[in-house]
């Protein structure tokens, strides 16, 4: 039987598509959360027939309450796996012990975490970024490591450029991944994600 997924969105949602749209990824979406009730991939997910609800902190009285919220909704769709697909909010380390979380990250980690890796790495001057994926542990953009893919740092490149660039690899990076883990070709060993054959 495939895995069970439950997605984790709080934008746009492209990556959640390219998931939704990957035609081999050995496990089924059985539910989509955002964090906030505009993100797009709500409507991503609706339009393919796949349950979507948003758990807003705002509607909570604070941070363990909508966290609390935020993992019945979870976890009444049973995941095997939770991925963090542009979830822009820190989940507490009971949280992520709860599940296996996997994260998708716009740059080559450890260099630029956080929530603004695309405009850090340009200030930085780097000539080269890409994007990670990557399991979750307590610390922010910093679990084990499933893969990573480099991407040119363009001289005339904005924010908004340079992502972009990063997001088209991403759209193909974690769909790979999930689909290593729900054949379960992944090993973790410490910080050392091994490829099973
Ligand atoms: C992605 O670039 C991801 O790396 C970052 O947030 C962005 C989400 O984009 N964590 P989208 O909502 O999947 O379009």
């Amino acid at each position: 039987m495939g895995k069970q997924l439950v997605v984790l969105v709080s934008g746009s949602g492209s990556n959640l598509q390219a998931l939704l749209d990957h035609d081999e990824l050995g496990g089924a979406i059985g539910r989509v959360v955002a964090d906030r009730p505009d993100a797009g991939g709500l409507d991503r997910a609706r339009s393919r027939g796949v349950e979507a609800v948003s758990v807003a902190p705002g509607d909570h009285p604070d941070r363990p309450a909508w966290e609390a919220t935020l993992g019945e909704a979870v976890a009444e769709a049973a995941p095997d796996l939770v991925v963090l697909a542009g979830f822009m909010r820190i989940l507490s380390p009971a949280f992520v012990h709860r599940w296996p979380l996997m994260n998708v990250h716009p740059s080559l980690l450890p260099a630029f975490p956080g929530a603004r890796a695309v405009t850090d790495a340009l200030r930085w001057g780097v000539k080269v970024s890409g994007c990670t994926v990557h399991f979750v542990d307590e610390e922010v953009d910093h679990g084990p490591i499933v893969a990573q893919e480099a991407v040119p740092v363009h001289d005339e490149d904005t924010p908004e450029t340079l992502h972009a660039r990063i997001q088209a690899v991403e759209h193909r990076l974690l769909p790979h991944c999930v689909a290593l883990y729900c054949r379960d070709r992944l090993s973790i060993d410490g910080r050392h994600v091994r490829i099973l054959p």
